[in-house]
């Protein structure tokens, strides 16, 4: 408690709900965040548009302002953005510009995307129980840079036809940076990193590999590092996927692995992120946390989807932005209890047909799940 007349500036905190479920999951994540401002553990919490819901509102999917709050903030806890009715948009004002936007000017090259297997799901993976048992695996996707972002790029006419041209391109420094996150990441579990990119065929995979062979030989020796070609690291993930423990990766590879990664855990419902920058002034990461999933606009409004991959992202900012590992720690066993106890989401249920509980339901019993812990 802080001494009478001493002004208490509380963390901030910014919630960007977006489109399709984002709204109903953040809900949820609401509910949390209120549990734990009961604890005195409080934040200073405003929300704002992005996505197809801030172009339907102001022409663009971010506003400048929005940009600005973003950056002036502790921690950006986002929904997701996207669906149907915009895919016909330019692509300059997509939804997904507005989380790109987000990603490239708050400079969020690390984005950490644990894998981990829920006990009381295991038998819900598509792969074999004793497979996917007790798998916890993180992928640090870089992501501010490679053919994401890389110039040129665009569709122009070639003499009768179109064609279409995107740039895979990295530097020695950007390579380097987030190197070092998955090996500073790697020795706090494990210890051990697998690099992946496509060496055999791409010069910017012959950087990656000789870049992130230098820094462990100069920073990291300790660490476990190996490295493979992109498309047997997926077919790796999906034979023995506990032979891993951090996968680092670049831009589109990593996309399409932490996707592929997630499923092994039984579903995509599950899943967090968290996408860190370099340390602001007050210490903290430039930070934004996400679930995997998307906007999922063909569930979106019926009560659902499942609020989990959003609140564990909180969890995440929990640990990484406002070093608070114990109440992550805690939240963490709040999912874990409700699941043991059978609650599940329309995207839990598999063969065995037991009833879902709404997004709603999913959010009160975790609460009431921390209250008891
Ligand atoms: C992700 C998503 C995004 C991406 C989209 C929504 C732009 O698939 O976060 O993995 O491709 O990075
Ligand atoms: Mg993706």
């Amino acid at each position: 408690m802080a001494a009478k007349g001493t002004p208490v500036t509380k963390p901030t905190l910014l919630i960007l709900p977006g489109d399709g479920i984002g709204p109903e999951v953040m809900i949820e994540v609401r509910k949390v965040i209120d549990w734990f401002a009961t604890q005195g553990l409080a934040f200073e919490v405003s929300e704002d548009l992005v996505g197809g819901i801030a172009y339907d509102t102001h022409g663009t999917p971010l506003t400048d302002a929005t940009m600005a709050k973003a950056q002036a903030v502790d921690a950006v806890l986002l929904g997701a953005v996207g669906g149907p009715k915009y895919d016909t948009l330019d692509f300059a004002v997509k939804p997904e510009r507005g989380l790109l936007r987000l990603r490239k000017e708050m400079d969020l090259y690390a984005n950490l995307r644990p894998a981990q297997c829920f006990d009381a799901l295991a038998d819900f993976s598509s792969l074999k129980t004793d497979v996917v048992a007790g798998l916890d695996i993180m992928i640090i996707r870089e992501l501010t840079s490679g053919v994401y972002f890389g110039e040129p790029r665009g569709i122009h006419t070639e003499g009768n036809e179109r064609v279409g041209v995107n740039t895979q391109r990295y530097t020695e420094s950007e390579i380097a940076r987030v190197a070092r996150s998955a090996f500073e990441l790697a020795r706090r579990r494990s210890n051990k990193v697998c690099s992946m990119e496509k060496a055999n065929v791409m010069e910017s995979g012959v950087l990656w590999r000789d870049v992130v062979t230098e820094i462990h030989a100069a920073e990291y020796p300790d660490v476990a590092l190996s490295h493979m070609y992109a498309d047997a690291g997926a077919m790796q993930l999906t034979r023995w996927p506990k032979q891993f423990d951090v996968i680092v990766t670049d831009n589109l590879f990593g996309d399409l692995l932490s996707d592929l990664a997630a499923m092994l855990t039984g579903s995509l419902g599950m899943l967090p992120s968290a996408s860190l920058g370099a340390p602001m002034a007050n210490g903290r990461p430039k930070a934004l946390y996400e679930p995997v999933h998307g906007s999922a606009p063909d569930i979106a409004g019926q009560g659902k989807a499942n609020p989990i991959a959003c609140i564990l992202s909180f969890a995440m900012a929990l640990r990484y932005s406002f070093d608070q590992g114990a109440a992550a720690d805690r939240l963490e066993a709040a999912v874990q209890t409700v699941l043991a106890a059978g609650l599940r989401t329309a995207d839990l249920i598999g063969e065995e047909g037991r009833a879902p509980v709404s997004t709603s339901d999913m959010g009160d019993a975790i609460v009431a799940a921390l209250a008891e812990e």
